[in-house]
């Protein structure tokens, strides 16, 4: 069986937790790949609402299993939170949420590291979700990481110490902030054996001999395309490969063993941090589509920037990503517009393009928008295609000849219930 994916083709929280808990029941299988605590991931059914981080969306779903991937980095404070939370909901995760041996940990001192390179950044700072992020890929690919396997290791608390002292090191380079280490790290090692009841798994064999055994797996994305390392907004990005490549160096699987890509897109476009949005409203239609979204960060609560659609930019993560299909999401957030704006080019130096110029930040570019009518009638929890407006579906067909792929979900409200699948 083919791992089929799920990815967020924007800024991140383009609902793609939403739509994992949709799809998790035609699944055996929900496999984080990359990303961290960063990630907040909101799923709300039966008038309850959850915000997961490290744990993969498919875990509300009975039966299912689910795997955090060694391309994760897990900080274990967050999780033993998330696991509080699922305990108080009475979710049974037991035997069901693995942890693969090859995830690298966040310790305490990455997040302080995290805090003090942003604090001396000042007005350049890249607006990290400073859950330690950054530093723990940078001691992953610096060759000095601990991962999950370590910790079963005699010498786990001297490797641990080790590391702890080189990044004591590096935050004197910085100027100092506030961090109650010795607090965090009792919290910390408590975390750890709480990481330690759950199963460590070898992932990449897992994986693959789940394959094998012809069980349908379901790669779940975290942030978005655009914070991609290699290809997002550098360096206004986050410090994993947020694509379809990262799938397979994020859960060790072969790219022929990559079946549908789903990727999601607001329709309407959010950022949250620094860096640039070249389809950014400034002015009251940004902050009118803000409060109709609710447009504040799952995992900082920090407000989320607004603008149009941008169809250059869709067609960018598209084309990186191999989509093979399109969900668009909170389209009853746009319920109370006359008229819509798709950005369908970008001027560069005073000529047409419909590519990305290299550098976002500096190049000298504007987006060029094209005007489609608004449907201005309230379709929150629409479920049937068949009541959807006219513009509303003039709207999807428009993306999709725009972007060249078929949109198979609409999303109309936040609950798992209000989608329409076509
Ligand atoms: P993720 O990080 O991609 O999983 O997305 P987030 O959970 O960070 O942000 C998406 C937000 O939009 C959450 O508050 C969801 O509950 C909400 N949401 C998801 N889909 C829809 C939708 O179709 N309409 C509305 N109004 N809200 C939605
Ligand atoms: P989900 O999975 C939106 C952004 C941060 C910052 C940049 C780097 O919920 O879509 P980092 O903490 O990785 O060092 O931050 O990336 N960012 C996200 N924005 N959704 C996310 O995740 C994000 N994860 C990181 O705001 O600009
Ligand atoms: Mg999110």
């Amino acid at each position: 069986m083919a791992v089929d994916v799920l990815l967020g083709l924007q800024w991140g929280d383009e609902g793609k937790g939403k739509i994992v808990d949709v799809l998790a029941p035609q699944y055996d299988i929900i496999a984080r790949f990359q990303g961290g605590p960063n990630a907040g991931h909101t799923l709300i059914f039966d008038g309850k609402k959850f915000v997961l981080h490290t744990v993969p969306s498919g875990i509300f779903r009975a039966g299912l299993k689910n795997l955090i991937g060694n391309g994760v980095v897990i900080d274990p404070i967050t999780l033993s939170k998330e696991l509080d939370q699922l305990d108080a909901a009475g979710v049974d995760y037991a035997g069901r949420l693995f942890v693969a041996r090859k995830a690298h940990l966040i310790l305490p001192t990455h997040r302080l590291l995290d805090a003090a390179r942003e604090n001396a950044k000042g007005d350049r700072k890249i607006g990290s979700t400073l859950k330690g992020i950054g530093p723990t890929y940078m001691d992953k690919t610096g060759r000095n990481g601990l991962r999950v396997g370590n910790v079963e290791a005699p010498d786990f608390r001297e490797r641990y110490e080790r590391l702890k002292q080189k990044h004591l090191d590096l935050v004197g380079l910085y100027p100092y902030i506030e961090f109650d280490l010795a607090g965090e790290e009792e919290k910390w090692f408590k975390a750890v054996e709480r990481l330690q009841s759950l199963p460590f798994v070898d992932g990449e064999f897992w994986i693959n001999q789940a394959i094998d055994a012809g069980e349908k797996i379901l790669a779940e994305g975290a942030q978005g395309s655009m914070l991609d390392i290699d290809f997002g907004t550098y360096p206004f990005v986050t410090s994993s490969n947020t694509i379809t490549a990262g799938v397979c160096t994020g859960l060790g699987i072969a790219p022929q063993k990559v079946g549908e890509v789903i990727g999601i897109t607001k329709a309407y476009c959010t950022r949250v941090g620094g860096g640039p949005f070249p389809t950014e409203l400034h002015d009251e239609v940004g902050e009118f589509i803000r409060k109709e979204g609710g447009e504040f960060g799952a995992t900082t609560g920090r407000p989320r920037r607004c603008g149009w659609i941008d169809l250059v930019q869709l067609r960018y993560t598209i084309m990186l990503s191999g989509v093979t299909q399109l969900v668009v999401t909170k389209v009853d957030v746009l319920n109370k517009f006359e008229t819509l704006k798709a950005a369908d080019a970008y001027r560069v130096e005073g000529e047409l393009s419909h590519e990305l110029p290299f550098d976002l930040c500096h190049e000298n570019y504007e987006a060029v928008y094209t005007e489609v009518p608004g449907w201005n009638t309230n379709l929150t929890s629409v479920k049937e295609e068949a009541n959807l407006p006219q513009a509303c579906l003039d709207y999807v067909a428009f993306l999709e000849e725009k972007l060249g792929t078929r949109v198979s979900m609409v999303s109309t409200g936040p609950d798992r219930e209000e989608l329409v699948m076509r």
